[in-house]
């Protein structure tokens, strides 16, 4: 949640190249934005509610610029998105701005303090400020120190960039818990929280850790631990493409990356699979004796990434026939799972920031579980923090709503899977291939599924004015039905709800009136025709049922008003084919009731907070 983008270069220009990574960022958070710019022994400061072309349109019609400055982009979190609310913020003279990205738990005491003792008053509602005042308080002419000691007094997670009118050749920013990165430029020098903020100007970064400061001038970046020493970090090079961030000619993010998910499930299997077609984990280490100690396996994930963990759980328990568990990251850590040194903790996060996910994962460490993560983001907390990584090689995912990332994860996931089982001797040889073989092709499939996009499209046409879905599955299904109704909620504001398909005469059938419309997903033959009897349940209630099945698998047009098919597959693999169609309904149900797909209402890409 948040952007922050620092820069410090020649000449004038940080206005523009600040402005360009905000907009980059504005995945993070979109309700209001601002810039601080060091002009003429002052800092200029700048900002509006709402999206970063707001901020953009007043900066219009002023002429201030400068060689260096910070910016923000805002997601809510204390106090409502407004112009005082909106960051930088800065200390009573407004000597000191910053920016600030995550949460200062002890906001409300600091705050107490400032006021009583130093007569300190505050503008607006958000915890950030207090960081403005207290760098004010400790400022003695020298940034650097004054921000290592005010980040003593704070408890939470945050990364500041902070600037001071009397400096105004440095940009010094610290991290504990949110994201901070620094970008190596041509004479001049990058600090943002994640990569696309400053893909176009830097490629060569540094990947800023927990409680490390960072001081930034035109010509260094220099890191420091808490001991205010100097650290020596490798450099990590970008190697996509800067296009992979930019839009290419597609309406929004979220259909490009829909449009990827070949690309991307192809570069995931082709990183994992050997010039022999079998599996191979470099880097992770699971041999046999490892698995065979394993007595549980938890997979825990927010949103999107935990449903890519229920086709986990599936795949893990069919093929390696160890007991799995799927928890939410939210509800694990205070839930006192049972864990010991022979449990495998796999946490799935395409961000590789999500707070909840983070904590839980430090949780199972904390008590002697091994961590494999599945993470997109290299070089992410989660992914530092793991005992080993699975990377996604999905690319950079822009739009809020996650779907490359997604069918990305289930490929990591059923890889792991069939790995485990061949390696401990539960899956036959035979079956083995016969999987491996159906994730070879799945490429191909994908590629064949997205050209169905047209007549998605005409089904939405038809029900995009519903402002009531529901989504019905069986096994596999299940997971797939979540994640359907989860694109469809957070993209176009329908109200929409996913549930087993045989939980529904436990009560959420006494919802189903004439013209309900239902999205009966019928993808797995062992359990056909108990899905068909599922649908005539809502049927004689008068519901309208889109179904999707597996081509071939007619009989579902009997009782379904509409049909979706998705290519004819193995019924383990079916949720890698079966989201795709769901993903392009949503959009283009989103598309036709005018909304802001890439970034929806209320949400960010990222939660690094709790
Ligand atoms: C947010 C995003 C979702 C995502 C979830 C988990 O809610 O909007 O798309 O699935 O976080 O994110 P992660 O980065 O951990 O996969």
């Amino acid at each position: 949640m948040c952007g922050i983008v620092g820069y410090i270069g020649d000449g004038n220009g940080a206005r523009r190249i600040i402005i360009d990574g905000l907009k980059r960022l504005e995945y993070r958070g979109y309700d209001s934005a601002g810039i601080a710019l060091a002009a003429d022994g002052r800092l200029a400061v700048e900002k509006s509610v709402g999206r970063i072309a707001n901020l953009e349109a007043l900066l219009a019609s002023s002429p201030i610029d400068s060689h260096a400055g910070i910016g923000h982009t805002r997601w809510a979190t204390h106090g409502a998105p407004s112009r005082e609310n909106a960051h930088p913020h800065t200390n009573g003279d407004g000597s000191i701005a910053i920016v600030h990205n995550g949460i200062i738990e002890n906001y409300a005491e600091l705050k107490e303090m400032l006021i009583a003792k130093h007569g300190v008053s505050f503008r607006s509602e958000t915890d950030s400020e207090v960081a403005a005042h207290l760098i004010g308080l400790f400022y003695e002419g020298d940034l650097f120190a004054a921000v290592n000691r005010a980040a003593r007094e704070l408890r939470g997670a945050y990364s500041i960039c902070a600037m001071a009118a009397a400096e105004p050749d440095r940009i010094v920013a610290i991290r504990k818990d949110a994201p901070l990165i620094a970008g190596l430029g041509e004479n001049c020098n990058f600090l943002a929280s994640d990569i696309p903020a400053l893909l176009k100007y830097a490629r060569t970064i540094y990947l800023i850790e927990n409680n490390e400061t960072v001081l930034i001038t035109r010509n260094e970046i220099s890191i420091f631990n808490e001991r205010a020493e100097r650290v020596k970090r490798d450099v990590f090079h970008v190697t996509w493409d800067a296009d992979a961030a930019e839009k290419g000619g597609y309406d929004h993010f979220m259909r490009k990356e829909i449009f990827e998910q070949p690309a991307g499930v192809a570069e995931t299997l082709n990183r994992r699979l050997d010039e022999n077609g079998g599996i191979r984990l470099d880097g992770i280490s699971l041999t046999k004796r490892d698995l065979e100690r394993i007595e549980r396996i938890y997979i825990v994930a927010c949103g999107t990434a935990s449903h890519a963990g229920l086709a986990g759980k599936f795949a893990i328990e069919r093929f390696a026939r160890i007991p799995t568990e799927v928890d939410i990251a939210s509800e694990f850590r205070y839930r006192e799972p049972y864990i010991n040194d022979r449990t495998l903790f796999i946490c799935i996060s395409q961000s590789g920031e999500t707070l909840d996910t983070l904590a839980a994962l430090r949780e199972a460490k904390s008590r002697g579980a091994r961590v494999l993560s599945v993470v997109n983001v290299v070089g992410s907390s989660v992914a530092r923090e793991s005992d080993d990584v699975f990377y996604t090689w999905a690319g950079p995912e822009i739009a809020v709503a996650s779907t490359k990332a997604f069918t990305t994860q289930l490929i990591c996931m059923y890889l792991l899977a069939l790995y485990m089982g061949r390696t401990l001797g539960t899956l036959p040889d035979g079956e083995y291939e016969r999987v491996l073989s159906e994730l070879r092709q799945m490429p191909d499939r994908l590629s064949a599924l997205l050209e169905d996009e047209p007549k998605l499209r005409e089904i939405a046409k038809k029900i995009y004015k519903n402002e009531r879905v529901f989504f019905i599955g069986r096994g596999n299904d299940v997971g797939v039905a979540l994640e359907g109704s989860l694109k469809l909620k957070e993209i176009s504001y329908i109200h929409s709800f996913a549930i087993a398909a045989g939980e529904l005469k436990h009560g959420t059938i006494a919802l189903i009136e004439q013209d309900s419309l239902v999205i009966a997903l019928a993808t797995q033959d062992r359990l056909f025709e108990k899905l068909l009897s599922n649908i005539e349940e809502v049927k004689a209630r008068g519901a309208r049922v889109i179904g999707l099945a597996k081509a071939g698998n007619r009989e579902i047009e009997k009782q379904s008003d509409e049909v979706i098919y998705i290519p004819a597959c193995a019924d383990e693999v079916t949720p890698i084919l079966a989201v795709v169609p769901l993903q392009l309904l949503a959009y283009h149900v989103a598309k036709l009731r005018g909304c802001d797909i890439d970034k929806p209402k209320n949400l960010a890409k990222a939660v690094t907070v709790e």
